[in-house]
């Protein structure tokens, strides 16, 4: 299965670069577009079908992407190691290192999805089925989490708009839930109350349907570590990071706005939209500034930008809003 790469955002240095770390702009435009033309395969049937053997491995296939060498590039995207070592997954506890501790024995395989609701037509699909008819996209996102520290990943998955469409939503589909699979036996936390699970996740249509919102499987041309959400996480990269929900095994579609599992436990802090604006704070901290996620856990301080950069391409998504409500 052929790796596409997407120009039109996955290497805008304008949006990922962080200026403290990186200076020489018009170099590094150079260097990526030269690099972009690059391509690669990546036999997805082969990997899904047996995840535990590939998992967070080279995937066959993959020649190392030559773009991630780049010591330009290196500078600005996280080291795999940063981004599998410091997570938010509390169905394995609450700690940055407890994810990467406790998801060892995750069970990924097999994986089910169910697409439903308002749609004409649902189904439950095995992994190894879901993403076959797709080309997997190799993507370099900037992602903010809330708690203001964010990374540059690059993602391997298909947007999200594709699996939509298959699925045919009806006109009465305005909103689309997302649910991680509910196992207490796996997910220690979910014998707990800290949050209401299963884990879920809501969008608008429209932002589902936009071409920046990314199913993934993989990140750094691999299979997702298990603490990053595998086998299937969702990327919303103008958004705090915990719209972008982990393990994924519903996708539904609804006509009113969900809850989602953060709202449910702290809706003045985590409400529905969560679009990255550095002049909302957060009830409890300020938004303005962000921790760069390096190592030794962080290397620098930057400024936060409006839609996380993005804002050229979804800020006409909310023109009609108050963007003080849509934080
Ligand atoms: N998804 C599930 N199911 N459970 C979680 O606790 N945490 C969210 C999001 N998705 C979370 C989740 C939060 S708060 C963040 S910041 C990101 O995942 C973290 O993603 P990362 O660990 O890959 O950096």
């Amino acid at each position: 299965m052929l790796i596409r790469r997407h120009n039109g955002f996955d290497i805008k240095a304008s949006e990922i670069t962080p200026e403290a770390i990186y200076q020489d702009r018009r170099r590094f435009l150079q260097t990526a577009s030269q690099l972009a033309l690059g391509s690669l395969f990546l036999p997805l049937d082969e990997v899904l079908a047996a995840p535990e053997k590939y998992n967070y491995a080279n995937i066959p296939g993959i020649k190392p992407n030559p773009r991630y060498q780049d010591k330009d590039l290196k500078k600005i995207i996280t080291s795999p190691e940063d981004f599998s070592s410091y997570n938010n997954f509390y169905e394995f506890g609450m700690d940055k290192d407890d994810p990467k501790d406790n998801s060892k024995k995750f069970k990924t395989k097999p994986w089910t999805i169910k697409v439903h609701g308002l749609v004409s037509k649902p189904a439950d699909y095995q992994l190894e089925d879901f993403l076959k008819p797709y080309e997997l996209e190799d993507r370099i996102y900037r992602f903010r989490c809330v708690e203001a520290w964010s990374m540059v990943v690059p993602w391997v998955g298909v947007p999200l708009h594709r699996i939509l469409s298959r699925a045919q939503p009806t006109s009465a589909a305005k909103y689309v839930l997302f649910k991680t699979l509910q196992d207490p036996d796996q997910f220690p936390m979910q014998k707990t109350k800290i949050l209401t699970w299963p884990y879920q996740e809501g969008l608008r249509l429209d932002e589902a349907m936009h071409d920046l919102t990314l199913l993934t499987v993989g990140a750094y041309g691999k299979v997702l570590p298990n603490q990053n959400g595998a086998p299937l996480r969702l990327i919303v990269p103008w958004k705090y990071g915990y719209k972008s929900i982990k393990s994924i095994v519903s996708i539904e579609l609804v006509s009113a706005q969900p809850k989602t599992a953060w709202e449910m436990s702290a809706p003045d802090e985590y409400p529905f939209y969560s679009n990255v604006n550095p002049e909302v704070p957060h009830p409890r901290w300020s938004q303005k500034t962000e921790r760069v996620l390096g190592s030794g856990f962080f290397k620098a301080k930057q400024k936060t930008l409006m839609y996380n950069g993005y804002a050229d391409a979804v800020a006409s998504m909310y023109s009609k809003f108050d963007n003080k409500k849509l934080y």
